[in-house]
């Protein structure tokens, strides 16, 4: 996709809005505020019914929209890595977002990413940011660096002895794109059971709609930030009040229809300094076997 000249601007009249302003005005204490930079370790028990006794425990590290620019800086991303790292998951996700705007920061999210560990490896998804400044260049510069980018494809490992499908989805620019996206990703790939476990990285996710048609059984997502403001916790199937339930379908944590599962993480950065109720987190997701 080339270059789009009118996006990129209304992006840096965002970011000059609602990221430099609001740092400008408080002389750079909101991007240092705890509510910004404490980062929450969550942990959640998926229940599959067709997991495998083999995979029975094992664990996926979710990270999502570091956003790695005026608010979260390369500074702060050995930090983020260590805390990853701890997790000690079998495979890392990474759904996109990296950088909030510029592609200056790019070598050292790309060190970072580098830098995350799992015996099945580090798989990504790029974001609606990742293409403000210029998309192509950062995903020639991912995969020249050797990064496992899923771009509307999807990957057979082993794990444990098991055959697991790892797919990932570009990011939609236009919302009936999504679809088409998660055809061309599962088009070539192996059915039940020659994937025994079926995992889909979207960056949007909206995704899930589509989880159950392609037998997908989680769905990692992000670019809600769980609406990074939350005025009051419900509950129920809306979870909460705030930005992300009024702009979202799926705005934050483990949703599930039939038996397949989705987890929109509020993601470890932010696109403006402010966060209330709603905490940076990175995920740790571990796969439980159940009955049918
Ligand atoms: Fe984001």
């Amino acid at each position: 996709m080339q270059r789009n000249h009118a996006r990129h601007l209304r992006a840096r009249l965002r970011q000059a809005a609602f990221t430099h302003a609001p740092l400008w005005v408080t002389r750079g204490r909101a991007a240092r505020s705890k509510s910004v930079q404490a980062i929450h370790l969550a942990r959640h028990d998926v229940p599959l019914e067709h997991l495998p006794p083999e995979l029975d425990g094992m664990r996926v590290t979710h990270l999502s929209d570091l956003h790695v620019g005026p608010v979260l800086a390369p500074k702060d991303l050995p930090r983020i890595v260590a805390l990853a790292n701890q997790l000690d998951g079998d495979l890392v996700a990474v759904t996109g977002d990296f950088v909030d705007l510029s592609l200056t920061v790019l070598e050292p999210v790309i060190h970072a990413l580098q830098q995350l560990r799992a015996p099945l490896g580090v798989w990504l998804v790029p974001g609606n940011h990742d293409y403000l400044d210029d998309g192509p260049e950062l995903i020639r510069r991912f995969q020249k660096a050797g990064l496992n980018l899923l771009l509307n494809r999807a990957e057979s490992i082993k794990a444990r002895g098991a055959p697991v499908l790892v797919a990932g989805v570009d990011f939609p620019h236009k919302k009936k794109q999504l679809g088409s996206h998660l055809v061309r990703a599962f088009h070539r790939a192996p059915r039940r059971p020659e994937s025994a476990l079926r995992l889909l990285l979207s960056h949007h996710p909206d995704a899930f709609d589509w989880a159950g048609r392609h037998d997908v059984d989680l769905t990692l997502s992000g670019h809600t930030h769980g609406g990074q403001l939350v005025l009051a916790r419900t509950g129920g199937k809306r979870g909460s009040i705030g930005l992300g339930s009024l702009g979202f379908k799926y705005p934050h944590g483990l949703y599930r229809r039939d038996r397949h599962f989705l987890y929109v993480t509020s993601g470890v950065g932010s696109w403006f300094p402010l966060r209330v109720q709603c905490p940076a987190e990175i995920a740790s997701l571990t796969l439980r076997r159940r009955a049918a």
